[in-house]
């Protein structure tokens, strides 16, 4: 029996201001797109803002249903954008923003478990590291170097064959 310990590093910046303008420029489209989301039921209005290997952006929010299970969140409606608009690009970076109508947020919303998975499909299907930045409407940002970071022990498809 052994204990083992995974370590993960996580950047964390204080505002906006430290990013770098191309970075300053995919959190705004993220913004954009929590603006359009469709949250009626949570009124939790999430944004994603992806960033391929050919400077393409494709952008996503969550998209809420009357049978609450069948709605979806923003991270895979934008992951899967791009994807499906061209599965031979790599993603270089994700940023996803939340922000509430009920109470502020003011901390930084990471990622749901089934978007971490999602994300991680495609982490090792493209064999590079994909950043992912996550914040609130307001406050810090935090970036993950790899969705490894987020999801540790992660199910992949070399369990398969
Ligand atoms: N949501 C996202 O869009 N991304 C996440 O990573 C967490 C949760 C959405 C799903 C639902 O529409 C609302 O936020 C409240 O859970």
């Amino acid at each position: 029996m052994h204990d083992q310990n995974i370590s993960s590093k996580f950047t964390v910046y204080e505002s906006s201001d430290e990013l770098s303008s191309s970075e300053k420029e995919l959190l705004l489209k993220a913004v954009e797109a929590r603006n359009k989301a469709y949250a009626p039921y949570s009124e939790f209005n999430v944004g994603a803002a992806v960033l391929l290997d050919d400077g393409s952006v494709f952008t996503g929010n969550n998209q809420e249903n009357a049978a609450y299970p069948s709605g979806i969140c923003a991270e895979r409606v934008a992951v899967w954008s791009a994807m499906s608009h061209d599965p031979r690009r790599k993603i270089k970076k994700i940023f996803v923003t939340a922000a509430s109508d009920i109470k502020e947020v003011d901390r930084p919303a990471a990622p749901c478990g089934s978007c971490r998975q999602a994300i991680a499909e495609y982490e090792i299907k493209q064999e590079s590291k994909i950043e992912i930045f996550f914040t609130g409407e307001k406050g810090a940002i935090v970036k993950a170097p790899s969705i490894r970071d987020l999801l540790p022990w992660l199910f992949d498809n070399s369990m398969l064959k």
